[in-house]
């Protein structure tokens, strides 16, 4: 089979079933253009120290541009028979310029320039990710800081706690977001090194200039051996370890305004461009989106596992096993950047009902901690306080009352310590702007913490 870029050694081709089994083209060609990208830059520095002429490098640029504009057009034609991006291309560039085109491959192998598209393509992919994620941190704080004084209920055990406010409830997503920008950044410092020059796997006799090409593609250092360079996927594995991480934050936050759409919870409202409706019930408006990100979830975290796997039992140097690592690592990268961009919508268009809120934190006693923290600042002993504030809540309980419906004789009866001040601490407002430390849920503090937020958008 003449169109197969290593055929003179083969006595006969391979089946249908098995040409399909091993081609990648019907997915890897969505990095061309990375694939162009590297190829350029080793042209340039063929030429650069003399393997190829000026005239060859003159010819594989203007062919190149040629065939990104085909494939930009839609009218590249992809053969199954070349196998992957990089045969198609080169292909494609021998018929348009002939000779010079069979020279642009000398001293490179697929297996670093498969390793150099990746690590374009997911730079490029890091770098989208980490501009949604300040995104949909900036419509956090917007949201946070319009309900910096919203009041509902704290959960842990999902019972009431202690009330906080809304603002500081939506900042605890900003700060997961703002990590998982954090650990995309650290993993594209290791992306971003260059394999190109490690040729198959022992790196090549030209005298060939790396640093040059990093410099090129805007690396910012070359990896330092050639068996690493084209076998490891590490720094994939890293980023859907980071991706993981994200989509895991997203489903938290997808099960919260699940839960909160919820008519028995009903706390917020999300736009009907993000619900759908049933196709028997005719009163039904469900979270479609974030119910299927939470499911979403389930795909990116395997894809994780699938790498891992996939890397474990492979001996130096390059494995086919590694022609797997695309799928689901394109998956990954669109999975995150679609749900980014949903929620960042999806947040801007929260519809707040700040009165069942408040109503629901006004249930289940959240301010006892206050009263009990009350009576330690007139000298109870904590374990002491927080007895005494038990009993109060069972008494309220058996008569179908809060706290601050008992008048003070009442409280009284309960420590002869508390004055009539202590209605202060048993209002929810009173409960949330005492705790104004950093990190506290104070209106005030929310307020600093959701503009420190949306300061960073101006800085990049
Ligand atoms: N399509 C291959 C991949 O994705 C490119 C490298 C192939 N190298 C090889 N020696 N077969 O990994």
């Amino acid at each position: 089979n003449k169109s197969q870029a290593w055929s003179a050694r083969f006595s006969e081709p391979v089946s249908d079933l098995v040409k399909r089994y091993t081609a990648s083209v019907g997915f890897d060609q969505r990095m061309a253009a990375f694939d162009i990208q590297g190829s350029l830059a080793h042209a340039d520095m063929l030429a650069a120290v003399g393997v190829i002429s000026a005239a060859d490098l003159a010819d594989i640029q203007r062919g190149m541009a040629q065939i990104l504009e085909e494939i930009r057009a839609g009218d590249f034609t992809w053969s199954l028979d070349l196998e992957d991006v990089h045969l198609n291309i080169e292909k494609r560039l021998v018929e348009l310029i002939g000779d010079a085109g069979k020279r642009l491959h000398t001293g490179r192998s697929r297996n670093d320039q498969v390793a150099t598209d990746i690590r374009l393509w997911l730079r490029h992919e890091i770098d989208l990710a980490i501009g949604l994620l300040g995104q949909l941190r900036q419509r956090l704080a917007a949201l946070a800081l319009e309900h910096a004084d919203t009041i509902l209920p704290g959960f842990t055990h999902l019972q009431v706690a202690q009330p906080v406010t809304f603002g500081h409830h939506l900042l605890a997503y900003a700060e997961m977001f703002g990590r998982d920008a954090e650990r995309l950044a650290d993993c594209r410092r290791r992306t971003n090194r260059l394999p190109l020059g490690a040729a198959a796997l022992a790196g090549t006799s030209y005298p060939i200039d790396r640093e040059r090409v990093a410099r090129t593609l805007g690396f910012d250092e070359v990896c330092r051996n050639s068996l690493d360079a084209v076998s490891d996927r590490d720094f994939a594995i890293e980023f859907c370890a980071a991706a993981a991480l994200v989509m895991t934050h997203i489903s938290r936050l997808s099960e919260e305004l699940v839960l909160w759409m919820s008519p028995r919870v009903g706390f917020i409202d999300l736009a009907d461009r993000f619900c759908t409706g049933s196709s028997i019930m005719p009163q039904k408006k469900n979270p479609d989106v974030p119910e299927l990100a939470r499911g979403k979830t389930g795909r990116v975290h395997g894809h994780l596992v699938a790498l891992l796997t996939l890397m474990k039992g492979q001996p130096l140097a390059y494995n086919k096993d590694n022609q797997e690592d695309k799928e689901g690592l394109f998956d990954t990268a669109d999975t995150i950047r679609d749900t980014l961009t949903i929620f960042a919508d999806m947040i801007g268009g929260v519809r707040v009902k700040a009165d069942a809120m408040r109503a629901a934190a006004l249930q289940g006693y959240a301010t006892a901690t206050d009263l009990a923290d009350y009576l330690v600042k007139r000298g109870v002993p904590f374990r002491d306080a927080h007895e005494t504030v038990a009993l109060a809540v069972r008494s309220c309980e058996e008569r179908g009352c809060d706290l601050a419906d008992l008048s003070l004789d009442e409280l009284r009866g309960f420590h002869a310590d508390i004055q009539d001040d202590v209605f202060q601490v048993l209002t929810l407002e009173g409960s949330v702007a005492a705790r104004k430390h950093i990190g506290g849920t104070a209106p005030e503090r929310v307020r600093i913490e959701a503009r420190r937020i949306l300061d960073e958008s101006g800085h990049g």
